[in-house]
């Protein structure tokens, strides 16, 4: 991220706007109102909020600033399935569905507030009892069931650090997460089910923990029922079978505000991911906040997140942003395309959903498919359509306005970050809308596009996304690793560099345009180049590998890799397969080059490193730019 970004936008003044209900009806009011009394008084803004939440001891102050450290609400003691569950239980909700699970082929599982909070806390119990204790790191592989959530969830009950893997990682990935964290314990399920098929997770597990000295049990949720998967002795656990006569009730860990809440690894520019730490009080407000605001949420509304937990976007908006609102959250592991690409928009007509988050890629493969689809369904329960993990190009946003929002409904486009763990920049509800653009800051965020020295550029050009003050979400560390935080905060002086190429435009409305580091967003997951290429080099067959995303229609990017082989290897479609099959099985399915060419040289600077850049623009037919580093 050295080089200036230079970019003129020759804006299009189109722009949606909802109808006035939207606004007379919201949470928030008018933006700029909000906005104001936010810069007004910034704590007085968050105090305000944090209010609204159940706290053992209140903060002696809202925020402390030592940059680029903060802490949030100091001093105060919480625990955040209080807040989730028992706030919620003791007031009115405690026969308010929570939870509404449907899986493939009917299957429908139905947690009130008060079941879930006994089902999580007698597994919070049986944790305790296997000798899980607060700040021991569990590591949580898992798809998408009840048990997933319940497994988080009673890791904060007693204050352990969950880390959830997602599902979709092979052995290599989930070995490295394991051994960072030096996780305890590991939370598993035998399968999951997709398309109609199970898919072993328990292998991947097994084989992941070999190495791993740290894990002491393996507790693995067994959904096959003939013929169960077998439960070795001592070291593995049932995951019912630990719930087993553990009381109903388990007292909530006495947290700090800064005590961390779980990490969370993400994809970085090195080959080792960042296990991003969030903390427990200004992680609970930043998220309980948004989901409230941002989607607007209503106390019947039925609200339906499409991400996986094992992501950022599930921890918190499916789990702790919603059920800290005291929301209904209807989760599935069904595909979007299984049995056929109707089934989506058959469960918002079954379940009447009310707000609905989904990603762009999901939406250009429906756009794809065409509106025949969604037309044969009856969507008019929907009141709020969100967006996230990478930018809605306008020809997608017309789309879903149109054909899911049946040009009624505002569309949240929100961009934000594992890192910054809660909503950034969006169009507020009520507020007129501009395809391709995100929007403005959310109240209590300050958002700005910069050049590299950190000034603020003028409207119609291009820069850095950047934040310019501290907000209670935002991760506190990367685990192990404090210097890779303080980097974010160093690249540019004075701000939070987020990574991410940005446009400012008319009125502050901001276009995300993708990263600018070496980190490709493939259907919305973060897939780092040097990861792909480590997992490459780790072939026997390999010398050396270079990894680009290029452009596609429906995933946002794919990737394709150059690959320069060893001596005495011949190029050729079997060991294509191969070394597609070496990746599916090192970092999983999710980072499978979609494209390998064999080269016999790769770009490189006098130092030696490679130029993914070159290769990027030569693939596209694009002009490289400036090459005066290049090595003959
Ligand atoms: O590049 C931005 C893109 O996703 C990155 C963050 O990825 P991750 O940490 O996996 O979190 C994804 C879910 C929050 C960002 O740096 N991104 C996310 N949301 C948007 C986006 N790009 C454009 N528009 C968005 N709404």
């Amino acid at each position: 991220m050295t080089e200036d970004f230079d970019v003129k936008l020759v804006e299009s003044d189109v722009r949606y706007t909802p109808g006035p209900e939207y606004k007379a009806d919201s949470w928030l009011g008018d933006y700029e109102t909000a906005y104001q009394a936010f810069l007004a008084d910034p704590d007085g803004f968050w105090d305000r909020i944090a209010r609204e939440l159940d706290w053992i001891r209140p903060w002696d102050a809202v925020k402390e600033w030592k940059y680029p450290y903060a802490r949030w609400f100091v001093n105060a003691k919480l625990n955040i399935t209080a807040n989730c569950l028992d706030r919620h239980v003791k007031n009115h909700r405690r026969n308010k569905v929570a939870l509404l699970w449907q899986g493939e082929e009917g299957a429908e599982r139905i947690y009130t507030y008060q079941k879930l909070l006994s089902e999580v806390s007698r597994f919070a119990n049986g944790l305790r009892k296997i000798g899980v204790k607060k700040g021991d790191r569990v590591c949580i592989y898992m798809p998408m069931v009840p048990e997933q959530i319940i497994a988080m969830l009673a890791c904060a009950r007693i204050g352990a650090i969950h880390s959830v893997v997602f599902a979709g990682f092979g052995v290599t990935a989930l070995n490295l997460r394991i051994r960072e964290a030096e996780a305890k314990v590991v939370i598993t399920a035998d399968i999951s089910i997709r398309r109609g098929k199970a898919i072993p997770l328990i292998t991947t597990v097994q084989e992941s923990i070999l190495n791993a000295p740290s894990v002491e049990h393996l507790i693995i949720y067994r959904r096959r029922k003939e013929p169960p998967v077998e439960i070795r002795a001592d070291f593995e656990k049932d995951f019912y079978g630990l719930m087993e006569g553990m009381p109903s009730e388990c007292k909530p860990e006495v947290m700090d505000a800064e005590d961390p809440l779980f990490m969370l690894y993400t994809s970085g520019s090195t080959g080792t991911p960042k296990g991003i730490v969030h903390t427990s009080a200004g992680y609970m407000v930043g998220t309980y906040y948004t989901t409230k605001f941002v989607f607007d949420l209503k106390e019947n509304d039925i609200y339906w997140c499409t991400a996986d937990p094992g992501w950022i976007t599930g921890h918190s908006y499916i789990v702790y942003g919603p059920l800290a609102v005291g929301a209904t959250v209807f989760v599935t592991e069904m595909t979007p395309d299984y049995p056929d690409p109707g089934i989506w928009w058959k469960l918002i007509e079954e379940q009447k959903i009310n707000v609905f988050y989904t990603a762009p890629t999901a939406i250009r493969m429906f756009m794809k498919m065409g509106e025949e689809w969604p037309d044969r369904y009856d969507l008019h329960s929907l009141r709020i359509i969100g967006s996230v993990g990478e930018p809605l190009n306008p020809e997608a946003f017309v789309w879903y306005h149109h054909a899911i929002g049946k040009d009624r409904c505002p569309i949240v486009d929100t961009w934000w970050q594992t890192e910054t763990g809660m909503h950034m920049i969006t169009t507020m509800v009520g507020e007129p809308m501009r395809p391709g653009f995100a929007g403005k800051a959310v109240p209590g965020v300050i958002a700005d596009v910069v050049d590299k020295e950190g000034n603020s550029v003028p409207p119609g050009t291009g820069g850095f996304l950047a934040i310019k003050a501290p907000w209670p979400a935002m991760f506190r560390t990367v685990y192990k690793n404090d210097e890779r935080y303080r980097k974010y905060w160093e690249t540019i002086d004075g701000v939070y560099a987020a990574g991410d190429l940005a446009v400012k435009g008319r009125d502050g409305y901001i276009m995300v345009l993708g990263r600018a580091d070496d980190i490709i967003i493939v259907a919305g997951h973060n897939i780092g180049t040097a990861e792909v290429e480590s997992a490459l080099v780790s072939h026997s067959a390999v010398a050396e590998a270079a990894v680009i995303g290029k452009p596609d229609p429906v995933k946002g990017n794919s990737i394709k890799a150059f690959v320069i082989l060893r001596v005495g290897n011949k190029p050729g479609d079997k060991l294509m397969q191969d070394l597609i099959y070496h990746v599916r099985m090192t970092l999983g399915p999710i980072a499978v080059p979609h494209e390998i060419e064999f080269v016999d040289k790769l770009p490189k600077t006098r130092s030696g490193k490679i130029m993914r850049r070159v290769l990027k623009a030569k693939e596209l037919g694009m002009d490289p730019g400036d090459i005066s580093t290049l090595e003959e």
